[in-house]
């Protein structure tokens, strides 16, 4: 450890985190020196002040109102019309090439509770298919319908990044091309005690996280993506997380809107269930767009209803977003991530000062998280469309219950069943309602309604005959 870098700890009130380094071998000692070094001391110590050492609290706008979106059936003639320019402007940014993929997998997935990266838990209800291979099968048959080779980016973290890749390796990257899966890999935000200490998972080893989904901003400058991207003419980034197989990985209509409205960050709505789903609001203050939080949203604005019954504040974030290249390179010129910080209470393992590795019951520290949607306010115009939730919605966040591993299942076979009737095809349903088969249909064959209808067409599909297995159609 250089003398300068051991003062610059000390300096900050930090040495804690030295505390066993003379027992550590040399290799340990580099690790160690190599995580201290990455960190901006200066920031840490105001961000410790803001929002370790106190909670900050949510300051409500006075002039919050709901967001204004565009609906998901158009209102009127003209409104049909520009979805339909809308529509075929996104298929042209599609067919030349200015539309990348990306996905943010760098979660831990903690409420999941898998041994593994989310986006290998294999969610497809018959063929168990995982989250990765759901959406490469996606991205190929997209590949093929608009005549160009997508790029998917997938965002890893530092403790996900190699089995996430292996897997790739390991699958043949699911048919796509290997140089068009690119993998980047977000940052870490060190852990705090109450008093702003950092702790030390290991003797050698500070307590590390991902920084958030909003570190998607900066890392995509630090990788070189970026670059990459201007380079290859990709303008547009379709963004969606790793949890959710219902959503189209490229929607025409939403990125043409997003292109035609000249937005630098857009946005699909779903209309909430209730007032307090928990869902994150669309609102506005100051003429900027934002999301706040179901947790933040007091019940004044939440319970607000229009005259014939609707909720006011209606619009929830699946987050789903289209970003601009260009608006990502103008925030992150400076080199920095400049989204405001949100502070989550969590049990943080640590190694206490007589070296014993402690596994808390309770909260005992800090960890700090950026999300995406922060970056709405810094936008100089945003757009939101409305979403058909059962279309495009499906998180897997739980084992069991709601946004679930069984409740994702049961979406993806619902959405498949609908897709089949609109092309024509009966489908035999039980007295409440559901499918009376479990049915798959792999997304190699089908993406849309157009292709369910030249699918089914093709093999002669009118009807799913219930004999009582599982149809798969591929
Ligand atoms: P979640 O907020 O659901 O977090 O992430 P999670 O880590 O996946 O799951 P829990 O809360 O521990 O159970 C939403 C999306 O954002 C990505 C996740 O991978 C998921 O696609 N994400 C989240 C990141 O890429 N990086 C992060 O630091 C956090």
């Amino acid at each position: 450890m250089t003398q300068d870098l051991m003062h610059i700890v000390e300096a900050h009130g930090q040495k804690q985190v030295l505390n066993f380094w003379n027992i550590l071998d040399e290799s340990e000692q580099e690790q160690l020196f190599r995580q201290l070094e990455e960190l901006d001391f200066e920031n840490l110590d105001s961000l410790i002040k803001e929002y370790v050492l106190q909670k900050p609290e949510m300051h409500i706008p006075e002039d919050l109102s709901p967001a204004p979106y565009y609906p998901l059936e158009p209102l009127d003639e003209k409104q049909q019309k520009l979805y339909q320019q809308a529509y075929a402007t996104g298929e042209k940014l599609m067919r030349d090439g200015k539309v990348a993929a990306l996905t943010v997998a760098g979660g831990q997935g903690t409420r999941l509770g898998f041994d593994g990266p989310k986006g290998t838990y294999p969610i497809a209800p018959i063929s168990q298919k995982s989250l990765f291979q759901y959406f490469a099968e996606s991205l190929r048959r997209a590949s093929v319908k608009y005549g160009h080779d997508f790029t998917w980016y997938i965002m890893t973290s530092k403790l996900n990044n190699q089995p996430t890749q292996d897997f790739f390796e390991k699958n043949n990257y699911f048919g796509m091309a290997p140089e068009n899966v690119i993998f980047f890999v977000q940052g870490t935000m060190p852990a705090f005690d109450y008093n702003g200490k950092l702790l030390l998972e290991e003797k050698h080893s500070l307590a590390l996280a991902p920084d958030g989904h909003g570190g998607t901003l900066l890392a995509l400058r630090r990788s070189g993506c970026l670059e990459k991207m201007k380079k290859d003419g990709v303008e547009y980034i379709s963004y969606f997380q790793v949890d959710n197989p219902l959503v189209s990985i490229i929607n025409p209509l939403f990125v043409g809107l997003h292109a035609k409205e000249n937005a630098e960050m857009s946005a699909l709505m779903l209309a909430k269930t209730g007032p307090f789903e928990k869902l994150g609001n669309f609102c506005v203050s100051k003429d900027r767009l934002m999301i706040i939080e179901y947790s933040d949203l007091p019940a004044e604005f939440a319970e607000q209803r229009n005259t014939d019954g609707s909720l006011k504040f209606i619009a929830g974030s699946p987050a789903i977003h289209v970003i601009s290249r260009s608006f990502v390179e103008k925030l992150t010129a400076a080199g920095r991530l400049c989204l405001p910080w949100h502070r989550a209470d969590k049990k943080i393992p640590y190694i206490n000062s007589d070296g014993i590795k402690v596994t808390p019951e309770e909260p005992n520290g800090v960890k700090l998280e950026s999300f995406i949607f922060d970056a709405l306010p810094l936008a100089s115009q945003t757009m939101i469309l409305e979403a058909d939730r059962e279309e495009e919605f499906a998180p897997t966040k739980n084992k069991t219950g709601v946004d679930s591993v069984e409740s994702c299942r049961e979406m993806i076979i619902e959405r498949d069943a609908r897709r089949l009737e609109r092309a024509g095809v009966k489908v035999p349903r039980r007295a409440n309602g559901r499918p009376a088969v479990e049915i798959e249909i792999s997304p190699l064959a089908v993406m849309d309604d157009e292709d369910c209808i030249n699918y089914c067409r093709a093999n002669g599909i009118t009807e799913i005959v219930d004999n009582g297995k599982p149809v798969y159609l591929k």
